[in-house]
């Protein structure tokens, strides 16, 4: 789908469809829907008065202007009550108002950013409006093959503006969105895929092709190399398995010589079986999902080279399957970690901590200024939380309120969950330095302080995206399936960081 900035008037184009966005509790039809409504005989007054649309949240209407206005179709779509209106109001609308036009088969729309007596600027209007678009229409169909004919799609939008210094801004922030959609969809596909099509050797090439973009460099270790590093806590993990673990390395350089590197650190699991400890089979193939944090680190490198931004970013991501073979490891093994820290593993199904361990003692070769972790890490987040939530952790007041905001700002929800000190205790082993499971309680709080204990003194924020990854119902802007958690989140943050901090 191509966006396209242009000057003009919804009332003006002509087109198969524009989509006019209205409030719920406006009595009279105002600002430029009023001036399409004269031109249509009053055929949007007439809806609104006799109850059929009142523009409540994520309500539709189409109507026919039967040649009284170059364009064929009005999608009326509900904005909600004024005081309520957000940017996340605005993605699901738009998101709606673009799947309106799919349902029915219409290639080209357009709409406007004249969201009338808004205190939010133009360019998050902007970028909110073209992100609902972009992710709303996103489909998965790469292993679709019968009638392919039939899978709907919509080849262009619009948004028109009539005032230059408008138009600027709306350009401007239409290519941001994009870029960052973009980096969304493109998470979505790597999470999407199976597993037999979704190796660590394939997500290190999907990696790899990111390499020639501005100031990116990505590099590969193989086992190895791996192994020289002393990552046997990662290489513990990945015994069980045939596919060769992948360790990969994304710098994008950005910033100046002197500025550090902000570390993005994603679990790259492309299958938990659970190993030894196997899971039950009901639902393991959502487990082809356990890669989402490492494919989100990808899509974030990605979108911050495609947005010059003006920072040292280095993502890690180790990629590995978790499957029980004649090699796997086993419950009871003791690793010793690339920290040179000792390792219980009471579960085998507790890896991801296990392969992350090693990443975030990495990450300190960068001496980074803080470190982000992302990582479908437990189960238990989603009984804490739900299915729609991050789980936050970390040792940083600075970094955990800068991702806060970026979640309130996203859509991309974050909850906080504490780390005291008597949940350290539940991870103490009695013949190693730690245990890789602290069972059922506080289970997501006690993975985090596993990683704490690798994190080194560097400010560091652990995500626990075992929810949020994977869309189980359709939301407007995140179709059900993989969602591309993280990636818009984190470049909020980014986009918004201090130059020097
Ligand atoms: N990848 C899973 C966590 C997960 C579960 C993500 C469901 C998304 C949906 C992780 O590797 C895991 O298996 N965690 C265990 C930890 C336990 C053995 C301490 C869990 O949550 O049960
Ligand atoms: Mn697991
Ligand atoms: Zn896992």
């Amino acid at each position: 789908m191509k966006i396209h900035v242009k000057k003009g008037t919804l009332s003006d184009i002509s087109i198969e469809a524009i989509a006019l966005f209205l409030f719920e509790d406006d009595k009279e039809v105002a600002g430029q829907a009023k001036i399409i409504d004269e031109r249509i005989g009053g055929l949007i007054t007439e809806i609104k008065h006799c109850g059929d649309f009142e523009g409540k949240a994520l309500q539709t209407a189409l109507l026919y202007t039967k040649g009284l206005l170059p364009t064929a179709r009005i999608i009326l779509v509900g904005l909600g009550k004024r005081k309520e209106f957000d940017m996340e109001k605005l993605r699901n609308a738009s998101a709606k108002a673009a799947q309106q036009i799919r349902d029915l088969n219409l290639k080209r729309f357009a709409v406007s950013v004249h969201i009338e007596e808004t205190s939010f600027p133009l360019d998050s209007l902007t970028e909110s409006l073209v992100e609902g678009i972009f992710l709303g229409l996103y489909q998965f169909t790469r292993f679709k093959t019968l009638e392919r004919d039939k899978i709907k799609e919509v080849d262009e939008a619009f948004i028109v503006e009539e005032r230059e210094e408008r138009l600027k801004i709306i350009k401007a922030a239409a290519k941001s969105a994009e870029i960052i959609s973009g980096a969304v969809s493109f998470v979505r596909d790597l999470v999407s895929t199976p597993a037999n099509e979704m190796t660590p050797a394939i997500l290190a090439d999907r990696a790899c092709a990111l390499d020639g973009k501005k100031n990116v460099k990505v590099k590969i270790m193989d086992k190895t190399q791996i192994e020289e590093m002393g990552m046997n806590s990662f290489l513990g993990v990945a015994r069980g398995s045939d596919e060769a673990p992948k360790f990969i390395t994304l710098e994008y350089g950005g910033g100046s010589q002197k500025q550090p590197h902000i570390a993005l650190v994603g679990k790259g699991l492309t299958f938990d079986s659970g190993g030894i400890s196997i899971k039950p089979s009901e639902k393991m193939d959502e487990m082809k999902t356990d890669m989402a944090g490492g494919a989100a680190v990808l899509g974030v490198i990605r979108a911050a080279a495609d947005l010059n931004l003006p920072l040292n970013i280095v993502g890690l991501i180790p990629a590995t399957e978790n499957l029980p073979g004649g090699r796997a490891y086993k419950p009871g093994d003791i690793l010793k970690s690339m920290s040179g820290q000792t390792i219980e593993v009471l579960n085998t199904d507790a890896e991801g901590r296990l392969i992350l361990a090693d990443a975030l003692t990495y990450a300190a070769r960068y001496k980074p200024s803080a470190i982000i972790d992302l990582a479908t890490l437990t189960g238990a987040c989603i009984i804490a939380l739900g299915d729609y939530v991050i789980g936050m952790m970390g040792t940083d007041d600075t970094l955990k309120k800068r991702i806060q905001e970026a979640g309130e700002a996203t859509g991309e929800k974050v909850w906080e969950l504490p780390l005291w000190e008597e949940y350290h205790e539940l991870i103490k082993s009695d013949i190693a330095d730690f245990k890789n499971s602290g069972g059922r309680a506080a289970g997501t709080i006690t993975a985090a302080v596993f990683l704490s204990k690798f994190a080194g003194e560097y400010p560091w924020v652990h995500l626990d995206i075992a929810g949020p990854a994977l869309y189980k119902k359709d939301k407007p802007y995140i179709p059900k399936g993989a969602s591309g958690v993280g990636v818009r989140l984190l470049l909020h943050a980014l986009r918004n960081w201090p130059i020097n901090g």
